[in-house]
């Protein structure tokens, strides 16, 4: 399936399917070994619980850009432990980071904006391992960027990037349509393991030099790239949420 007005269809029958369903699509849609779980170290958890409880095959990739929390990376081998996977770390290239840091020093993100570290930490990476795969499942919601993401569809062409061989990539969103309320009940009723950084503020968590705690009232895209401006909030993970600036 790659022609955009069958995925668009299949992204209307499955709007309001549980996200559970929708992942149980997605590992259908595949063949095993080329779908994997885009996991953050965050609340995107439940991604993980939903496809254990489905009792399927499943990989589960996390790109470690060098400036996780340590936290996050405890949290990523709990994971691992809690549900017996391993997930698949996928690092940057040496010789990029090497190139920006001796070029710029380790914090050039605060002075010229977060683009070419999230290139060369984020954006080349996971460009590597898509390249390996047909499809792949985010955590990303619609709520939690009303500038960025508020047009997220449960299911998409991800024409930003190529799958296994060349071939066209899906992308997956099952918590799409669901509140940050939604994920944290999940969360609770099933007993899942979280990252201890939520315990002290963080609400959305990404690399630590760019992730800060939020204040109550504060929306949670606030604690991320802090200094930039809210339409700029996307690191190139998720290119085809990248709109231009509206007026609300
Ligand atoms: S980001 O683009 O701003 O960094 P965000 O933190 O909102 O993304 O996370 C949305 C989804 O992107 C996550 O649920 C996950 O699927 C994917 N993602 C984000 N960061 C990573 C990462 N380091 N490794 C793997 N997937 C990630
Ligand atoms: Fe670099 Fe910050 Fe992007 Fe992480 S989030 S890759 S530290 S700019």
């Amino acid at each position: 399936m790659s022609d955009p007005t069958d995925i668009a269809v299949l992204a209307s029958e499955l709007e309001d399917e549980s996200p559970i369903a929708i992942l149980q699509r997605a590992l259908d849609h595949h063949e095993s070994d080329e779908i994997a779980i885009a996991f953050s170290g965050s609340e995107d958890v439940m991604l993980i619980e939903w496809a254990a409880q489905l009792g399927r095959p499943f990989r589960v990739f996390s790109i470690d850009t060098g400036r996780l929390h340590p936290e996050t990376l405890r949290f990523i081998q709990r994971v691992e432990q809690h549900y017996g996977i391993r997930v698949e770390i996928q690092f940057p290239r040496t010789e990029a980071v090497e190139g920006l840091v001796r070029a710029k020093g380790l914090f050039s993100f605060y002075d010229d904006g977060h683009e070419e570290c999230c290139g060369i930490r984020k954006v080349e990476p996971l460009r590597r391992k898509l390249a390996t795969l047909s499809g792949w499942v985010t955590g990303q919601r619609r709520d939690q960027s009303p500038r960025t993401r508020r047009s997220l569809a449960v299911v998409e062409l991800d024409e930003a990037h190529q799958g296994k061989d060349g071939r066209p990539l899906i992308k997956w969103n099952p918590l799409c349509a669901r509140t940050s309320a939604d994920v944290w009940d999940a969360i609770r009723a099933f007993d899942v393991p979280y990252n201890s950084l939520h315990d002290r503020g963080f609400v959305s968590v990404g690399c630590e030099p760019c992730t800060k705690a939020i204040l109550p009232g504060q929306h949670e895209r606030e604690g991320r790239w802090w200094w930039e401006e809210a339409t700029k909030k996307e690191c190139g993970l998720h290119q085809l949420n990248v709109i231009e600036p509206s007026d609300d």
